[in-house]
């Protein structure tokens, strides 16, 4: 039987504005469309976790609002279990996602407001959880001293523990020493190691800098050229699986990150569980939204079929 995942993270709503081109400052623009949903990485992770088959238990801060009522129906209809504090006199977080119209790509403001105020000892309190989980992941969406007394405790009582370093920032080295695998994108990668990334050469470097840090196994999230695996035995190229044109690539990272946590959880070896979350990324893209675009297990395991086939 498949272990517990348990994610530390933050729900926000995603509000989402598709137009052609960003307002300049002092501009106003009329955008083409717009959507509310769920979103937020730890949260958008926890969902693509559960419904590619996962055993997910979220950990969060929520305020007591409208959004954290979407939070809570997000998690229930993905049978995500919340383990969650709500905080009435603070409120749940919200995002700003401006997507490119002609590319589906996307710039972001992310505020995360109660989930913002979670704190080692709020972490310290959910021990048990952590404790009895196989596969532990974070995110820096909420503030590192949480994430790293998380992956502290994961450590300790022998969990493996993923870091997705997302949004960008300066962590320190004891505490990616923690993490059993970190999973950065080409910018993420770059602002970790110094190391800019455009190519797989220069993700391969990026790794080796990742692994003298301390990290088990480095996992550089590429876009559309997939994901470069590097740990102390071996590099793989993992190419993206492509389920169609994408259609809003907003999310693809925490759809990888929550498939990857699924299949490791399943006791796939990490290359295979590589392999797995790029198809539940790949499906995602093609879809709108962020959470609401994480595809099924049924799904997950038919494009992986129909990939196979066609070797
Ligand atoms: O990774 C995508 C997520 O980042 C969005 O859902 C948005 O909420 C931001 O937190
Ligand atoms: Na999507």
């Amino acid at each position: 039987m498949a272990g517990k995942i348990v994610i530390l993270g933050v729900f926000v709503a995603d509000t989402a504005y598709r137009a052609d081109r960003q307002p300049r400052m002092g501009e106003t623009i009329l955008g083409n469309s717009f959507a509310l949903g769920p979103g937020g990485k730890g949260s958008n992770q926890a969902v693509a976790a559960a419904r590619s088959g996962g055993d997910v238990h979220f950990m969060s801060r929520l305020g007591d609002d409208d959004f954290a009522q979407m939070a809570l129906k997000t998690w229930a209809d993905a049978g995500v279990t919340a383990a969650v504090t709500q905080d009435p006199d603070s409120f749940t977080g919200a995002a700003y996602i401006f997507v490119e119209e002609a590319t589906g790509n996307n710039a972001i403001i992310v505020c995360p407001g109660a989930a913002g105020d979670i704190s080692a000892a709020d972490v310290e309190a959910q021990r048990d959880l952590i404790e009895g989980a196989s596969v532990f992941v974070t995110q820096l969406e909420q503030p590192m001293e949480a994430a790293r007394r998380a992956l502290e405790i994961a450590r300790s009582s022998g969990v493996r523990t993923i870091l997705n370093p997302a949004p960008a920032a300066e962590i320190p080295a004891q505490m990616l020493a923690l993490c059993d695998f970190v999973t950065p994108n080409e910018s993420e990668t770059e602002g970790i190691t110094g190391v800019p990334v455009k190519t797989l050469g220069d993700a391969g470097a990026a790794a080796d800098v990742l692994l003298s840090m301390g990290v088990g196994a480095a996992l550089i999230t590429l876009g559309e050229q997939g994901v470069l695996y590097k740990d102390r035995e071996q590099s793989v190229h993992v190419p993206a699986v492509v389920a169609g044109p994408a259609l809003e690539t907003t999310g693809a990272g925490d759809a990888f990150n929550g498939g990857f946590a699924t299949a490791l959880a399943e006791g796939k070896d990490p290359v295979e569980a590589v392999r797995f979350g790029c198809a539940v990324a790949g499906i995602s893209v093609t879809r709108a939204g962020t959470a609401p675009s994480m595809p099924s297990r049924a799904e997950v395991d038919a494009l992986l079929a129909a990939e196979t086939s066609k070797d």
